[in-house]
Parts: structure tokens; C-alpha cells; sequence
């Protein structure tokens, strides 16, 4: 496994691949890694000639001072993880080297990120396709693969790809969970047991949300998920929306989409944890 902090050199290295025609996968990551990342990267090692991963706290997408500084980060133990589960490549450049000057694209996604985490952390998607949409541009990857527990994140990516016609497959991978159904994030670590304990709520209600749906209106199941989560100790919703899975846009009714998802943020202290379920 080798172990890269320049754009340049990983362009070499990969060059010779592309000519021969190998298949190049990548797993764009914040370090920190769980258990999630680790099915990401596997599929991708599995599913490629060759597997990069990025190891990148892109600071364009924090729209808050306080978060990007205590965002975990662990590279010996993330370097360790990486070579066990068949990474070739980790590319993890400095700020300087992914934005030698101010980035100043602005990317228009319509109404993708106008609702829950874009409307709560305005800037916070621009940024991230433009870390996305750079990195893509140094690995030129075949397949890029994202976690389904940032839904909104992987719908942005996918139409950001489609938006500037980049060569590749986005593929999105389901949720990986701690057995009691906490959804695994690098944010996990700030967490004491009790409070993993009380955030392992958030997936219990919402399973519990989906035995309601003949019965009960979105507005109402989202009434009683809100209801449930903020009864338990240390938990604030920020919000819960149901949406239509390819719009992002709420509904109003069971009818209106084959595809209903509930998207959820919520304060655990002061750990902010996203989730999602999809309505069958
Ligand atoms: O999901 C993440 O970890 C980040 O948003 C990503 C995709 C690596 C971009 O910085």
C-alpha cells in the first residue's frame, strides 16, 4: 500500500494503470474510520483492478468553526485499517495541495439542497462537490463509492456527476450498524456508552415509524418520530423530514412516491447524527 500526499505524484502512479485499462475504484473519506467505511472500501477493493481512498477533512464544508475542529482524526489507525482490507493507494493531501487558492465554485442543485442538511448547514453540499468534483478530477475514477447513511450527500454527488458529465459510476452503499441499529459515523467517538445507548433510539423509532404508514399521514408519522426521539434523555431532533427519495422534496401523502425516505438530524449533547429509513 502506498501512502500519497501529492496530486501529481498519485497522476503518475495511476497512469500506467489507465493505460493498461484496469479499472480504478475510490472511497472518498474524512479518515476517522469505522466499520462503514471499511464495506466501502472492501466493495470497492473487490469491484476494482485498483482501490483508492482518500483521507481529506475538507474544510469547505463546515460551516461551523467548532465542528471542523473537533473532528476526530486518527491516520496511524486509519493507515492500519486500510492495508488490512486490500487498499492500494491512500491519497491524503494537505489543505494547501487540494486548494493552492480559494475554491469559488458555486454549484446549483436546484431544490436537492434546499431542504434538511442543506437548509440547516447552508454551504455545507457546495462544498462538498467541490472537494468531490477535485477529487474526482485527480483519481478519474471507474466507480466512487458513498455510504447510503448521508442520502442527501449521495443524491447531490450523483447529480453533481451528472451536471458536469464525469466518466463515473456513483455506487451507494446501505448503512452499516452497530447491533443495537446506531448507525456507524466517525462522530460515534465523541460519544460516551450512555449516550451511544440513547442515540440507538433513533433507528428503533423509526423502524417503529414504518408499521404506521397505513394508518397515519407522513406529517403524522413524522410527528410521532419527532415526539419519540426528544422523549429520550439527551436527544434533540433537529429535524425529520419525509421525502420523495430522487427529489428530496417532503410529501404529503403515502401516494405521492414509490420511494418514501425519512431523513433525520439529531443532537445527541452536542454531536450532531443524521439517519435515514426508507418506507416500504
Ligand atoms: O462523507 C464524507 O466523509 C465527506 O463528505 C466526503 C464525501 C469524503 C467529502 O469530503
Amino acid at each position: 500500500m502506498e501512502i500519497v500526499h501529492s496530486a501529481s505524484v498519485l497522476d503518475e502512479m495511476l497512469q500506467p494503470f489507465r493505460l493498461a485499462g484496469k479499472t480504478i475504484g475510490f472511497v472518498p473519506t474524512m479518515g476517522a474510520l469505522h466499520e462503514g467505511h471499511a464495506t466501502l472500501v472492501k466493495r470497492c477493493a473487490a469491484e476494482n483492478d485498483l482501490c483508492v481512498v482518500s483521507i481529506f477533512v475538507n474544510p469547505t464544508q463546515f460551516n461551523n468553526i467548532e465542528d471542523l475542529k473537533h473532528y476526530p482524526r486518527t491516520p496511524e489507525k486509519d493507515y492500519l485499517l486500510l492495508e488490512s482490507i486490500g487498499t492500494d493507494i491512500i491519497f491524503t493531501p494537505s489543505v494547501e495541495e487540494v486548494y493552492p487558492e480559494p475554491d469559488k465554485r458555486v454549484f446549483d442543485f436546484g431544490m436537492l439542497d434546499k431542504v434538511m442538511e442543506g437548509h440547516f448547514r447552508p454551504g455545507h453540499f457546495n462544498g462538498v462537490a467541490q472537494v468531490v468534483s477535485k477529487l474526482f478530477t485527480v483519481v478519474r475514477p471507474d466507480k466512487a463509492y458513498f455510504g447510503e447513511k448521508d442520502f442527501q450527500q449521495l443524491a447531490i454527488v450523483r447529480e453533481m456527476v451528472r451536471q458536469l458529465q464525469l466518466p463515473v459510476v456513483i455506487v451507494g452503499v446501505p448503512t452499516v450498524r452497530e447491533a443495537d441499529g446506531l448507525a456507524m459515523s466517525s462522530r460515534n467517538q465523541r460519544l460516551s456508552e450512555e449516550q451511544k445507548k440513547n442515540a440507538s433510539q433513533i433507528q428503533r423509532v423509526l423502524r417503529a415509524s414504518d408499521a404506521m404508514r397505513g394508518g397515519y399521514t407522513p406529517g403524522q408519522v413524522a410527528d410521532y418520530v419527532v415526539g419519540e426521539i426528544n422523549n429520550v434523555p439527551g436527544l434533540s431532533v433537529e429535524y425529520y423530514e419525509i421525502v420523495d427519495g430522487n427529489t428530496l422534496q417532503p410529501i404529503s401523502s403515502w401516494e405521492k412516491t414509490a420511494y418514501a425516505v425519512g431523513c433525520i438530524a439529531v443532537f445527541c449533547g452536542d454531536v450532531r447524527l443524521i439517519d435515514n429509513i426508507r418506507y416500504n
